[in-house]
């Protein structure tokens, strides 16, 4: 039986979004339309650094890319952290996945004047 997803906040912003246990927060992020800075995806880069604010993480690499330090101020790597509770996470950088663009709709230009008619249903008002 799947486990319940975790709820996730992000501040400043106050965004929410659901993250699986099995899941790292990176992608839960991006499943929800949040995008964490990120380039690696592999706990070493850095790029998706953010501080936990409430709650509690497990990073599924035994090495992530911190000091003791960093792991002691609860800095923590996303694209390798998966949720143990629900969770705050500082994350200024945190953007908005902008939705697709709508699709175009191609339609033939409209020739100016009347349209030509020849067939003899068209419907003709006159006054
Ligand atoms: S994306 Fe590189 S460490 Fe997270």
């Amino acid at each position: 039986m799947d486990e319940p997803p975790f709820r996730v906040t992000l501040q400043p912003q106050g965004w929410t979004f659901e993250a699986a246990p099995d899941q790292t927060l990176l992608l839960a992020g991006l499943a929800a339309g949040i995008r964490l800075p990120h380039s690696c995806r592999n706990g070493t880069c850095r790029t998706c650094i953010a501080q936990l604010q409430s709650g509690t993480i497990h990073h599924r690499i035994e090495w992530p890319g911190l000091s003791a330090e960093e792991k002691l101020a609860g800095w923590i790597l996303p694209c390798v952290a998966q949720a143990r509770s629900d969770i705050t996470l500082q994350a200024p950088a945190a953007t908005q996945i902008v939705n697709a663009p709508r699709p175009v709709v191609l339609q033939a230009p409209i020739p100016p004047g009347p349209m030509p008619t020849d067939r003899d249903d068209d419907v003709r008002i006159s006054t």
